[in-house]
Protein backbone atom coordinates (compact mmCIF):
# COMPACT_ATOMS: atom_id res chain seq x y z
CA UNK A 1 0.00 0.00 0.00
CA UNK A 2 1.25 3.19 -0.79
CA UNK A 3 1.84 5.96 2.21
CA UNK A 4 -0.99 8.11 -0.59
CA UNK A 5 -3.29 5.23 0.39
CA UNK A 6 -2.23 4.27 3.78
CA UNK A 7 -2.94 7.73 5.33
CA UNK A 8 -5.90 8.22 3.19
CA UNK A 9 -7.55 5.04 4.88
CA UNK A 10 -6.77 6.39 8.32
CA UNK A 11 -8.27 9.71 7.53
CA UNK A 12 -11.60 7.78 6.17
CA UNK A 13 -11.65 6.02 9.95
CA UNK A 14 -11.19 9.40 10.99
CA UNK A 15 -14.70 10.97 9.23
CA UNK A 16 -16.43 7.30 9.98
CA UNK A 17 -16.21 6.30 6.86
CA UNK A 18 -16.73 3.25 5.20
CA UNK A 19 -14.76 1.16 2.60
CA UNK A 20 -16.74 0.20 -0.75
CA UNK A 21 -15.33 -2.11 -3.20
CA UNK A 22 -16.41 -1.35 -7.02
CA UNK A 23 -16.01 -3.84 -9.95
CA UNK A 24 -13.26 -2.63 -12.63
CA UNK A 25 -15.72 -3.62 -15.70
CA UNK A 26 -19.03 -1.81 -16.09
CA UNK A 27 -21.36 -1.19 -18.47
CA UNK A 28 -20.79 1.33 -20.82
CA UNK A 29 -24.13 3.06 -20.50
CA UNK A 30 -23.45 3.54 -16.89
CA UNK A 31 -20.74 5.90 -18.11
CA UNK A 32 -22.67 7.23 -20.91
CA UNK A 33 -25.46 8.73 -18.71
CA UNK A 34 -23.66 9.93 -15.86
CA UNK A 35 -19.98 11.17 -16.59
CA UNK A 36 -21.77 12.35 -19.92
CA UNK A 37 -21.40 11.76 -23.60
CA UNK A 38 -19.97 14.74 -24.08
CA UNK A 39 -17.10 14.54 -21.81
CA UNK A 40 -13.02 13.73 -22.80
CA UNK A 41 -13.42 10.51 -20.59
CA UNK A 42 -16.88 8.61 -22.24
CA UNK A 43 -15.96 10.50 -26.03
CA UNK A 44 -12.24 9.83 -26.17
CA UNK A 45 -10.47 7.94 -23.51
CA UNK A 46 -12.64 4.51 -22.72
CA UNK A 47 -11.41 1.09 -22.96
CA UNK A 48 -13.63 -1.42 -24.14
CA UNK A 49 -13.63 -4.90 -23.00
CA UNK A 50 -15.33 -7.74 -25.34
CA UNK A 51 -15.72 -11.29 -25.13
CA UNK A 52 -13.50 -13.29 -27.31
CA UNK A 53 -16.55 -15.02 -28.67
CA UNK A 54 -18.50 -13.14 -31.32
CA UNK A 55 -20.97 -11.08 -29.25
CA UNK A 56 -23.53 -8.10 -29.96
CA UNK A 57 -23.30 -4.62 -27.99
CA UNK A 58 -24.77 -6.48 -24.93
CA UNK A 59 -21.53 -8.01 -24.46
CA UNK A 60 -19.56 -4.91 -24.43
CA UNK A 61 -18.27 -3.47 -20.89
CA UNK A 62 -15.83 -1.15 -20.03
CA UNK A 63 -12.76 -0.77 -17.96
CA UNK A 64 -14.09 1.56 -15.40
CA UNK A 65 -12.07 5.44 -16.12
CA UNK A 66 -13.54 6.86 -12.87
CA UNK A 67 -15.17 5.58 -9.40
CA UNK A 68 -18.64 7.89 -9.08
CA UNK A 69 -20.64 6.07 -11.36
CA UNK A 70 -20.16 2.51 -9.98
CA UNK A 71 -20.16 3.70 -6.54
CA UNK A 72 -23.79 5.03 -7.03
CA UNK A 73 -25.05 2.12 -9.01
CA UNK A 74 -23.98 -0.32 -6.48
CA UNK A 75 -25.61 2.33 -3.73
CA UNK A 76 -29.27 1.99 -5.97
CA UNK A 77 -28.83 -2.06 -6.35
CA UNK A 78 -28.52 -2.28 -3.00
CA UNK A 79 -31.73 -0.20 -2.83
CA UNK A 80 -30.05 2.14 0.02
CA UNK A 81 -31.46 5.24 -1.70
CA UNK A 82 -34.56 3.93 -0.75
CA UNK A 83 -34.29 1.91 2.88
CA UNK A 84 -31.17 4.02 3.89
CA UNK A 85 -30.09 6.90 2.24
CA UNK A 86 -27.80 8.22 4.21
CA UNK A 87 -24.42 6.65 3.33
CA UNK A 88 -20.75 7.54 3.86
CA UNK A 89 -17.95 5.44 1.37
CA UNK A 90 -15.13 5.52 0.48
CA UNK A 91 -13.08 3.77 -2.20
CA UNK A 92 -9.27 2.91 -3.66
CA UNK A 93 -7.78 1.35 -6.94
CA UNK A 94 -7.14 1.70 -10.38
CA UNK A 95 -9.03 3.89 -12.69
CA UNK A 96 -8.09 3.27 -16.68
CA UNK A 97 -7.95 6.09 -19.16
CA UNK A 98 -6.98 6.29 -23.13
CA UNK A 99 -4.55 9.48 -22.12
CA UNK A 100 -1.27 10.69 -23.78
CA UNK A 101 1.06 9.78 -20.79
CA UNK A 102 3.02 12.34 -20.06
CA UNK A 103 4.55 13.26 -15.92
CA UNK A 104 1.47 13.07 -13.77
CA UNK A 105 -0.60 11.43 -16.45
CA UNK A 106 -1.34 7.65 -16.84
CA UNK A 107 -3.73 5.18 -18.74
CA UNK A 108 -3.82 3.23 -15.51
CA UNK A 109 -3.39 5.92 -12.39
CA UNK A 110 -5.03 5.13 -8.63
CA UNK A 111 -7.59 7.31 -7.04
CA UNK A 112 -8.42 7.66 -3.49
CA UNK A 113 -12.11 8.58 -3.95
CA UNK A 114 -15.04 9.92 -0.92
CA UNK A 115 -18.99 9.36 -2.00
CA UNK A 116 -21.44 10.59 0.51
CA UNK A 117 -25.24 10.16 -0.48
CA UNK A 118 -27.90 11.90 1.95
CA UNK A 119 -26.71 15.22 2.32
CA UNK A 120 -27.94 18.26 0.41
CA UNK A 121 -26.64 20.87 2.96
CA UNK A 122 -23.71 23.19 2.28
CA UNK A 123 -21.01 21.27 5.41
CA UNK A 124 -21.43 18.18 3.76
CA UNK A 125 -19.70 20.11 0.80
CA UNK A 126 -17.16 21.50 3.14
CA UNK A 127 -16.29 19.05 4.90
CA UNK A 128 -15.09 16.64 2.34
CA UNK A 129 -12.78 19.58 1.63
CA UNK A 130 -11.57 19.99 5.11
CA UNK A 131 -10.77 15.83 4.49
CA UNK A 132 -8.83 16.59 1.61
CA UNK A 133 -6.80 19.03 3.71
CA UNK A 134 -6.63 17.09 6.38
CA UNK A 135 -4.96 14.01 4.81
CA UNK A 136 -3.07 17.15 2.90
CA UNK A 137 -1.60 18.36 6.12
CA UNK A 138 -0.82 15.15 7.05
CA UNK A 139 1.17 14.30 3.70
CA UNK A 140 3.10 17.58 4.33
CA UNK A 141 1.65 18.67 1.08
CA UNK A 142 1.21 22.58 0.50
CA UNK A 143 -2.26 22.93 -2.21
CA UNK A 144 -5.13 25.15 -2.31
CA UNK A 145 -8.91 24.81 -3.48
CA UNK A 146 -10.59 26.08 -6.40
CA UNK A 147 -14.51 26.08 -6.24
CA UNK A 148 -16.81 27.20 -7.97
CA UNK A 149 -20.75 26.32 -8.13
CA UNK A 150 -22.43 25.41 -10.82
CA UNK A 151 -25.91 26.27 -10.20
CA UNK A 152 -28.63 23.39 -10.29
CA UNK A 153 -31.20 22.00 -13.20
CA UNK A 154 -33.97 24.10 -11.60
CA UNK A 155 -35.69 26.66 -14.55
CA UNK A 156 -34.38 29.86 -12.88
CA UNK A 157 -30.94 27.88 -12.26
CA UNK A 158 -28.57 26.55 -14.79
CA UNK A 159 -30.74 26.46 -17.58
CA UNK A 160 -30.28 30.50 -17.91
CA UNK A 161 -26.45 29.66 -17.65
CA UNK A 162 -26.39 27.13 -20.14
CA UNK A 163 -28.31 29.30 -22.70
CA UNK A 164 -25.67 32.30 -21.98
CA UNK A 165 -23.00 30.15 -22.92
CA UNK A 166 -25.15 28.51 -25.57
CA UNK A 167 -25.54 32.11 -27.17
CA UNK A 168 -21.30 33.03 -26.44
CA UNK A 169 -20.44 29.85 -28.11
CA UNK A 170 -22.59 30.81 -31.34
CA UNK A 171 -21.45 34.22 -31.34
CA UNK A 172 -17.71 32.82 -31.48
CA UNK A 173 -18.11 29.58 -33.48
CA UNK A 174 -15.05 30.18 -35.74
CA UNK A 175 -12.99 31.11 -32.67
CA UNK A 176 -13.16 27.90 -31.14
CA UNK A 177 -11.46 24.49 -31.74
CA UNK A 178 -13.09 21.45 -33.15
CA UNK A 179 -14.25 19.60 -29.79
CA UNK A 180 -16.43 22.99 -29.08
CA UNK A 181 -17.91 22.91 -32.71
CA UNK A 182 -18.98 19.45 -31.87
CA UNK A 183 -20.32 19.82 -28.55
CA UNK A 184 -21.75 23.55 -28.35
CA UNK A 185 -25.38 22.55 -28.51
CA UNK A 186 -25.45 19.69 -26.43
CA UNK A 187 -23.11 20.81 -23.82
CA UNK A 188 -21.98 24.57 -23.89
CA UNK A 189 -20.53 23.95 -20.85
CA UNK A 190 -17.64 22.25 -22.30
CA UNK A 191 -16.69 25.62 -23.95
CA UNK A 192 -14.44 26.67 -20.69
CA UNK A 193 -12.18 23.38 -21.44
CA UNK A 194 -11.39 24.92 -25.70
CA UNK A 195 -8.19 24.23 -26.25
CA UNK A 196 -7.64 26.88 -28.54
CA UNK A 197 -7.88 29.40 -25.67
CA UNK A 198 -10.10 28.28 -22.71
CA UNK A 199 -8.30 31.24 -20.62
CA UNK A 200 -9.66 34.16 -22.88
CA UNK A 201 -13.16 31.78 -23.13
CA UNK A 202 -12.97 31.93 -19.14
CA UNK A 203 -11.86 35.56 -19.09
CA UNK A 204 -15.04 36.60 -21.45
CA UNK A 205 -18.23 33.92 -21.43
CA UNK A 206 -20.93 34.47 -19.14
CA UNK A 207 -19.76 32.73 -15.29
CA UNK A 208 -22.41 30.57 -13.64
CA UNK A 209 -22.07 32.54 -10.26
CA UNK A 210 -24.28 34.95 -12.18
CA UNK A 211 -27.07 33.19 -12.86
CA UNK A 212 -27.03 31.25 -9.89
CA UNK A 213 -30.81 31.42 -8.30
CA UNK A 214 -31.09 32.40 -4.53
CA UNK A 215 -31.44 28.89 -3.45
CA UNK A 216 -27.93 28.10 -4.91
CA UNK A 217 -26.16 31.26 -4.23
CA UNK A 218 -26.88 30.54 -0.21
CA UNK A 219 -25.49 27.36 -0.61
CA UNK A 220 -22.62 28.28 -1.89
CA UNK A 221 -21.48 31.16 0.72
CA UNK A 222 -22.40 28.71 3.16
CA UNK A 223 -19.61 26.11 1.88
CA UNK A 224 -17.42 29.30 1.75
CA UNK A 225 -18.21 30.26 5.46
CA UNK A 226 -17.14 27.02 6.60
CA UNK A 227 -14.20 26.59 4.65
CA UNK A 228 -13.14 29.81 5.93
CA UNK A 229 -13.86 28.71 9.68
CA UNK A 230 -11.77 25.65 9.08
CA UNK A 231 -9.02 27.56 7.94
CA UNK A 232 -8.95 25.86 4.57
CA UNK A 233 -7.23 28.21 1.68
CA UNK A 234 -9.73 28.63 -0.93
CA UNK A 235 -10.03 30.89 -3.80
CA UNK A 236 -13.61 31.17 -5.83
CA UNK A 237 -12.34 30.26 -9.58
CA UNK A 238 -15.51 31.05 -11.58
CA UNK A 239 -14.14 29.50 -15.10
CA UNK A 240 -14.39 26.13 -13.23
CA UNK A 241 -16.66 23.63 -14.60
CA UNK A 242 -14.95 20.28 -14.21
CA UNK A 243 -15.02 17.74 -17.26
CA UNK A 244 -17.79 15.78 -15.94
CA UNK A 245 -21.53 15.94 -16.63
CA UNK A 246 -22.94 15.29 -13.20
CA UNK A 247 -22.08 17.89 -10.88
CA UNK A 248 -24.77 20.54 -9.33
CA UNK A 249 -23.79 23.20 -7.29
CA UNK A 250 -20.30 23.01 -5.36
CA UNK A 251 -17.23 22.06 -8.11
CA UNK A 252 -13.81 22.30 -6.79
CA UNK A 253 -9.89 21.07 -7.84
CA UNK A 254 -7.35 20.80 -5.13
CA UNK A 255 -3.65 22.58 -6.49
CA UNK A 256 -0.54 21.92 -5.82
CA UNK A 257 2.12 23.84 -6.99
CA UNK A 258 4.82 20.97 -7.09
CA UNK A 259 3.29 19.01 -10.16
CA UNK A 260 3.83 21.43 -12.75
CA UNK A 261 1.39 20.99 -15.32
CA UNK A 262 -0.63 18.04 -14.14
CA UNK A 263 -1.64 19.95 -10.70
CA UNK A 264 -4.59 18.88 -9.65
CA UNK A 265 -4.07 16.48 -7.16
CA UNK A 266 -7.58 16.10 -5.92
CA UNK A 267 -11.01 16.98 -7.71
CA UNK A 268 -14.87 16.86 -6.59
CA UNK A 269 -17.93 17.97 -5.85
CA UNK A 270 -21.86 18.08 -5.44
CA UNK A 271 -24.13 15.87 -7.62
CA UNK A 272 -27.48 16.05 -6.46
CA UNK A 273 -29.58 14.89 -10.01
CA UNK A 274 -27.19 11.88 -10.21
CA UNK A 275 -28.41 8.77 -8.24
CA UNK A 276 -32.32 9.68 -9.89
CA UNK A 277 -30.05 10.06 -13.37
CA UNK A 278 -29.41 6.57 -12.73
CA UNK A 279 -32.64 4.73 -11.74
CA UNK A 280 -32.98 5.60 -7.89
CA UNK A 281 -34.62 8.27 -5.96
CA UNK A 282 -33.82 11.92 -5.06
CA UNK A 283 -30.85 11.36 -3.38
CA UNK A 284 -28.38 14.27 -3.21
CA UNK A 285 -24.68 12.87 -3.56
CA UNK A 286 -21.01 15.05 -2.72
CA UNK A 287 -17.58 13.26 -3.54
CA UNK A 288 -13.91 13.35 -4.78
CA UNK A 289 -11.10 11.46 -5.53
CA UNK A 290 -7.50 12.39 -4.89
CA UNK A 291 -5.10 10.63 -7.55
CA UNK A 292 -2.48 8.95 -5.80
CA UNK A 293 0.19 9.06 -8.26
CA UNK A 294 -0.21 12.65 -8.77
CA UNK A 295 -0.19 13.24 -4.87
CA UNK A 296 2.53 11.01 -4.17
CA UNK A 297 4.80 13.32 -6.74
CA UNK A 298 4.09 15.95 -5.02
CA UNK A 299 5.36 14.81 -2.14
CA UNK A 300 8.90 14.50 -3.80
CA UNK A 301 8.70 17.64 -4.00
CA UNK A 302 7.31 18.23 -0.33
CA UNK A 303 8.93 17.92 3.03
CA UNK A 304 6.88 14.50 3.65
CA UNK A 305 9.83 12.40 5.75
CA UNK A 306 8.45 8.75 6.16
CA UNK A 307 9.98 6.61 8.69
CA UNK A 308 10.14 4.55 12.00
CA UNK A 309 9.26 5.99 14.69
CA UNK A 310 12.17 4.33 16.63
CA UNK A 311 15.26 2.88 15.35
CA UNK A 312 16.89 0.38 18.01
CA UNK A 313 20.53 -0.49 17.94
CA UNK A 314 21.55 -3.29 20.72
CA UNK A 315 25.31 -3.00 20.73
CA UNK A 316 26.47 -7.31 21.59
CA UNK A 317 24.40 -9.81 21.53
CA UNK A 318 23.15 -9.77 24.91
CA UNK A 319 21.49 -6.08 24.06
CA UNK A 320 20.56 -7.17 20.70
CA UNK A 321 18.54 -9.43 22.53
CA UNK A 322 17.07 -6.83 24.89
CA UNK A 323 16.80 -4.90 22.03
CA UNK A 324 14.42 -7.27 20.17
CA UNK A 325 12.37 -7.30 23.43
CA UNK A 326 12.09 -3.50 23.73
CA UNK A 327 10.92 -3.42 20.23
CA UNK A 328 8.07 -6.05 20.83
CA UNK A 329 7.16 -3.95 23.64
CA UNK A 330 7.21 -0.40 21.62
CA UNK A 331 5.04 -2.54 18.44
CA UNK A 332 2.71 -3.35 21.39
CA UNK A 333 2.10 0.04 21.77
CA UNK A 334 1.51 1.19 18.83
CA UNK A 335 5.02 2.37 17.77
CA UNK A 336 6.67 2.01 13.96
CA UNK A 337 10.34 0.44 15.24
CA UNK A 338 12.94 -1.31 13.57
CA UNK A 339 15.63 -3.15 15.42
CA UNK A 340 18.73 -2.18 13.08
CA UNK A 341 21.42 -4.91 12.36
CA UNK A 342 23.80 -5.92 15.58
CA UNK A 343 26.91 -5.86 13.70
CA UNK A 344 27.55 -2.38 13.25
CA UNK A 345 29.45 0.30 15.02
CA UNK A 346 27.45 2.64 16.93
CA UNK A 347 28.35 5.18 14.47
CA UNK A 348 27.03 3.02 11.65
CA UNK A 349 24.01 2.55 12.72
CA UNK A 350 23.19 5.88 13.99
CA UNK A 351 23.67 7.15 10.36
CA UNK A 352 21.27 4.24 8.92
CA UNK A 353 18.48 5.47 11.51
CA UNK A 354 19.29 8.94 10.04
CA UNK A 355 18.71 7.96 6.74
CA UNK A 356 16.03 6.33 7.42
CA UNK A 357 14.19 8.74 9.22
CA UNK A 358 13.26 7.67 12.07
CA UNK A 359 12.76 10.18 14.57
CA UNK A 360 14.41 8.80 17.72
CA UNK A 361 17.82 5.93 17.96
CA UNK A 362 17.70 3.63 21.06
CA UNK A 363 21.15 2.36 21.62
CA UNK A 364 21.54 -0.08 24.21
CA UNK A 365 25.37 -1.21 24.40
CA UNK A 366 27.03 -3.08 27.13
CA UNK A 367 27.28 -0.43 29.96
CA UNK A 368 23.88 0.73 29.52
CA UNK A 369 22.86 -3.26 30.17
CA UNK A 370 24.84 -2.90 33.35
CA UNK A 371 23.04 -0.21 34.45
CA UNK A 372 19.38 -1.05 33.20
CA UNK A 373 19.00 2.22 30.82
CA UNK A 374 19.06 3.16 27.36
CA UNK A 375 20.53 5.91 25.54
CA UNK A 376 17.68 7.73 23.67
CA UNK A 377 18.70 9.92 20.69
CA UNK A 378 16.26 12.15 19.19
CA UNK A 379 17.79 12.21 15.34
CA UNK A 380 15.72 15.86 14.56
CA UNK A 381 17.66 17.76 17.41
CA UNK A 382 20.66 15.70 17.93
CA UNK A 383 20.27 15.54 21.44
CA UNK A 384 20.62 12.43 23.63
CA UNK A 385 19.48 11.28 27.11
CA UNK A 386 19.99 8.41 29.30
CA UNK A 387 16.68 7.11 30.30
CA UNK A 388 15.60 3.94 32.43
CA UNK A 389 15.00 1.02 31.00
CA UNK A 390 11.40 0.21 32.46
CA UNK A 391 10.87 3.83 31.78
CA UNK A 392 11.34 4.19 28.46
CA UNK A 393 8.43 2.85 26.30
CA UNK A 394 6.00 4.97 27.99
CA UNK A 395 8.30 8.15 27.67
CA UNK A 396 8.92 6.74 23.98
CA UNK A 397 5.35 5.83 23.61
CA UNK A 398 3.93 9.13 24.87
CA UNK A 399 6.36 11.42 22.92
CA UNK A 400 4.98 9.87 19.84
CA UNK A 401 1.31 10.09 20.35
CA UNK A 402 2.36 13.83 21.03
CA UNK A 403 3.71 14.68 17.81
CA UNK A 404 1.34 12.69 15.82
P1 LIG B 1 -11.31 13.62 -11.99
O1 LIG B 1 -11.02 15.09 -11.91
O2 LIG B 1 -11.50 13.06 -13.33
O3 LIG B 1 -12.56 13.36 -11.07
O4 LIG B 1 -10.13 12.83 -11.29
C1 LIG B 1 -9.77 13.09 -9.94
C2 LIG B 1 -8.25 13.09 -9.82
O5 LIG B 1 -7.68 11.89 -10.36
C3 LIG B 1 -7.54 14.21 -10.58
O6 LIG B 1 -7.56 15.43 -9.87
C4 LIG B 1 -6.14 13.65 -10.72
O7 LIG B 1 -5.40 13.88 -9.52
C5 LIG B 1 -6.38 12.17 -10.85
N1 LIG B 1 -6.31 11.78 -12.28
C6 LIG B 1 -7.27 11.90 -13.23
N2 LIG B 1 -6.81 11.43 -14.42
C7 LIG B 1 -5.54 11.01 -14.21
C8 LIG B 1 -4.54 10.40 -15.05
N3 LIG B 1 -4.76 10.13 -16.32
N4 LIG B 1 -3.32 10.11 -14.49
C9 LIG B 1 -3.09 10.36 -13.18
N5 LIG B 1 -3.99 10.91 -12.35
C10 LIG B 1 -5.20 11.23 -12.86
C11 LIG B 1 -13.14 12.13 -10.91
O8 LIG B 1 -12.65 11.10 -11.27
C12 LIG B 1 -14.43 12.16 -10.11
N6 LIG B 1 -14.95 10.79 -10.02
C13 LIG B 1 -14.19 12.75 -8.74
C14 LIG B 1 -15.44 12.76 -7.90
C15 LIG B 1 -15.80 11.84 -6.98
N7 LIG B 1 -16.41 13.65 -7.96
C16 LIG B 1 -17.37 13.34 -7.11
N8 LIG B 1 -17.02 12.23 -6.51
Amino acid sequence: MSIVEERARAMARRYNLNEIRIPLMERIDLYQRSTGETSDIVSKQMYMVKRSEEGGAADEMILRPEGTPGVVRAYIEAGLDRSDPYQRYFYSGPMLRYERPQKGRYRQFNQFGVEIFGRADAACDAELMIMIDDLMHDLALAVRFEINSLGHDRPDCRPRFRAALLEYGRAHFAELCDDCHQRLERNPLRLLDCKIDAERVAQSAPKSLDYLCDECRKHFEAVQEFLAGANVPFEVKPSLVRGLDYYTRTAFEVVSAAVGSQSAVAAGGRYDGLVKELGGAAIAGTGFAIGVERTALAMQAGDFKAGPDAALVGLGEQANLAAMIMAHELRGRGLRVEVLPPDRRLKAALTIASRMNATYAVIIGEDELARGTVQVRDLKNSTQREIARDAVVGELAAAVASCA
